[in-house]
């Protein structure tokens, strides 16, 4: 039986007191700290390097879960795994070296993920699955935190469950985009076990430790 891991993304985290939620995420459980890099060209937003994963590596001993939505991945896996990423995932969209980025990352001693933009269908990732420990579904096309989840997506996560089932048993499906205590039990079920979540536990009105909660709690529904 595989975990059920929640992933707090920090991209909605207030930076002015970014140790302190991060301390909130960990007491409250958290199992990952989510840093999504973005880069103004493969998405329309510009926000972390390797020098936001090495003070935050400083601010925690749970692993950092990094999502790279940037071009060129292949030429920043070291400094993102010396920086103190632990899972490094790039997306398989516009990148014709996934298959040597992923065994680059996992030479480099982090576990290596490959994500799925929304528009992009689960037969892109039969002939490289065997070479990732973690496939990333976005619920959402990727760029900002606080948009609506596709509920079609789940239909995918299903795909990817039974891919995996046949070529690849150990792969945990993380999904990201639009997670809350309402959308995340249909992941769960459809075979998701890791849940990124910025705005449902940063944004939460009653705070982090009630949010995490809550993402919790909505895995037993
Ligand atoms: C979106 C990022 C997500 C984002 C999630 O491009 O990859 O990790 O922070 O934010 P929420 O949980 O608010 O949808
Ligand atoms: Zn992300």
């Amino acid at each position: 039986m595989k975990p059920d891991l929640i992933s707090a993304s920090i991209l909605s985290a207030d930076f002015s007191k970014l140790k302190e939620s991060i301390a909130q995420c960990e007491e409250a459980g958290c199992d990952w700290i989510h840093i999504d890099v973005m880069d103004g060209h493969f998405v329309p937003n510009i926000t972390m390097g390797p020098f936001i994963v090495e003070a935050v590596k400083k601010m925690t001993k749970l692993p950092l879960d990094v999502h790279l939505m940037i071009e060129k991945p292949e030429l920043f896996t070291e400094s993102f795994i010396s920086s103190g990423a632990d899972n490094l995932t790039i997306h398989i969209e516009n990148n014709p070296n996934a298959y040597r980025t992923l065994i680059q990352i996992k030479n480099l001693g982090a576990k290596p993920g490959i994500a799925l933009n929304p528009a992009t269908p689960v037969s892109a990732l039969e002939s490289i699955l065997e070479f990732a420990e973690m496939v990333l579904v976005m619920t959402v096309n990727p760029g900002y935190s606080g948009q609506v989840f596709i509920p079609q997506m789940t239909r995918k996560i299903r795909l990817v469950a039974e891919m995996a089932q046949k070529l690849n048993p150990a792969l945990l499906i993380e999904v990201d985009g639009g997670i809350t205590s309402e959308t995340l039990p249909s992941c769960h079920t459809a075979g998701a076990n890791a849940f990124v979540a910025a705005t449902a536990i940063f944004k939460h009105p009653a705070g982090i430790q009630t949010g995490v909660k809550e993402l919790r709690n909505s895995m037993l529904k």
